[in-house]
């Protein structure tokens, strides 16, 4: 297993591109199932989950082949297989994706639940009821959905929730009505890019639906779906987060192949917060560059991850990075995932002040995050650690990046052609820089030192190293009123 080893502190400069967009490729992917032809993709992100996507669709008779020009080229070459194993779904959510496909196409589907998230409860109970709506039989055995239907019949599904529509729930419901025998409306739809780019493939295929891009979809059935060819959108998810790493270091850092209108609540927040940056348009394309501008100083503020077009959950916790560097207090809520707060231990490690209260966290800014080692729980929190380890003094360890080789293309070379330091290693007590050590004074790690703290209860003898427990105690989260009053000082 391989973790980063970080040394911070350098303001990253230069350009770096914007991948296509992970969550558009996965189920774009899995609308192969349904062509009677080949799909051929571009921009389609050389990730670890298009790595496990690809071994789902082969064994569901799909034989996928990047070619030579980068582009993905995915066929059907037997019709027959309806089962996603356990094994492969477990390994990756958006596996559900295949659900839709194979009901429509295949008339059958047993698809393993995906099981639990460190992101919080994931039910897919939506797409299960839209798939209802249009006449699938369904049913839940040995963890497994199992669904049939002879004919699907368009019907009307709304499918709205309690935090919102579904992303994917979406796209297995328009995929079944792509192929049920009439028109289907769905209410309430996403609203994601990712799930109008799912839309136009569909479309590309043959499919006739309307209203792409807003909660209201008519889908008029057809037949069959043919081959086609797609590019798939820019990373709205990567593009933020390429932008708060050049705005937490205070870089001068330029951002190609953006859709700007897919992330005008990220460009608003930024903008909030005092980050500057220059959007110039692509000429004869919806894609611009934006140019982030050096920050003098980080303004706090109050946000919330909603639904497209709000702020996406996908985003928060490299937002909350960014914002532990603020000048004051901000609160960050996530309406979509409400327990989506894993890497805010990990922040407090790094020196941020965070305290959460409910579907909330309150953070309280610092100016002296320090290098510390740190546990990525999922994939935007590692983005989002290896941003505060990038704004840290010192060096960091970040471990389980395995979570981030999920959905980010060689982050840290992009990262590292912008002048950042990050370091790719075996996951092993010799790799972790003798800084981190506790052998080593407190100082030398680029931590609090005594002459940091101003509470006389934290107070250390000038020299004296710290022992584990007193190491452990610095890095406890603490009340909004109370770390404030410790990092004043240092402001
Ligand atoms: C997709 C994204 C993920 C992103 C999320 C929210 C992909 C591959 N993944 O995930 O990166 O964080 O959208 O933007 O595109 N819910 C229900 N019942 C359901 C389905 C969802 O209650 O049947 C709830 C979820 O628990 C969550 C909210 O609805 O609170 C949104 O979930 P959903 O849009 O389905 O997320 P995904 O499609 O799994």
């Amino acid at each position: 297993m391989d973790m980063f080893v970080v040394r911070g502190g350098r303001p990253l400069k230069g350009r770096v591109r914007v991948s296509g967009a992970k969550n558009a490729a996965l189920p774009i992917m899995a609308a192969s199932l349904m062509a009677d032809g080949p799909i051929t993709l571009h921009d389609v992100p050389d990730l670890v989950d298009v790595q496990t996507l690809s071994q789902l669709l082969g064994t569901l008779g799909v034989a996928t082949d990047r070619q030579a020009d980068d582009s993905l080229r995915l066929e059907v070459f037997d019709d027959s297989p309806v089962v996603a194993d356990y094994e492969l779904v477990r390994r990756m959510r958006a596996s559900i994706c295949v659900l839709g496909p194979l009901l429509a196409r295949r008339g059958r589907a047993t698809v393993s639940l995906p099981g639990g998230c460190n992101i919080g409860d994931r039910p897919i109970d939506l797409h299960l009821k839209g798939l209802k709506a249009l006449g699938a039989d369904i049913r839940i055995e040995r963890g497994y959905v199992i669904a049939s239907a002879k004919r699907l019949r368009g019907g009307r599904v709304f499918l709205g929730g309690s935090f919102g529509s579904t992303v994917t729930g979406t796209c297995n419901v328009m995929a079944a009505a792509a192929l049920a025998d009439g028109v289907t409306t769905i209410e309430s739809a996403a609203c994601e890019p990712e799930v109008a780019d799912y839309g136009r493939l569909l479309n590309a295929m043959g499919a006739r639906i309307e209203g792409l891009g807003t909660p209201f979809l008519r889908i008029e059935g057809v037949k069959s779906l043919s081959g086609a060819e797609h590019h798939v959108i820019p990373d709205r998810i990567e593009a933020a987060t390429l932008l708060i790493a050049g705005a937490i270091t205070h870089g001068d850092v330029v951002v190609e192949n953006v859709c700007t209108a897919h992330l005008s609540a990220v460009l608003d927040k930024l903008n909030d917060v005092g980050v500057g940056i220059e959007i110039a348009e692509d000429a004869g394309s919806d894609r611009s560059t934006l140019h982030v501008l050096p920050v003098d100083r980080l303004t706090p503020t109050e946000c919330s991850a909603l639904p497209y077009p709000g702020l996406p959950t996908d985003v928060q916790a490299q937002f909350m990075a960014l914002l532990s560097r603020a000048d004051g207090i901000s609160v960050v809520t996530d309406k979509v995932f409400p327990d989506r707060f894993m890497h805010v231990a990990e922040l407090v490690r790094l020196g941020a002040s965070i305290h959460r209260e409910g579907q909330s966290a309150i953070i309280s800014g610092t100016n002296r995050l320090h290098g510390a080692c740190v546990m990525a729980s999922d994939l935007r929190a590692s983005a989002a650690l290896v941003l505060a380890a990038m704004a840290a003094d010192g060096e960091s360890v970040i471990r389980r990046i395995y979570h981030l080789d999920r959905g980010y293309e060689q982050l840290e070379k992009r990262l590292n052609s912008l002048g950042a330091d990050i370091r790719r290693v075996e996951d092993c007590s010799e790799n972790v820089p003798a800084s981190l050590s506790l052998t080593q004074p407190v100082s030398s790690a680029g931590s609090l030192t005594t002459d940091e703290c101003s509470d006389p209860a934290m107070k250390l003898d000038e020299g004296r190293q710290l022992r584990f427990d007193e190491a452990e105690t610095l890095s406890l989260p603490q009340s909004p009123a109370k770390s404030k009053a410790n990092h004043d000082p240092m402001r």
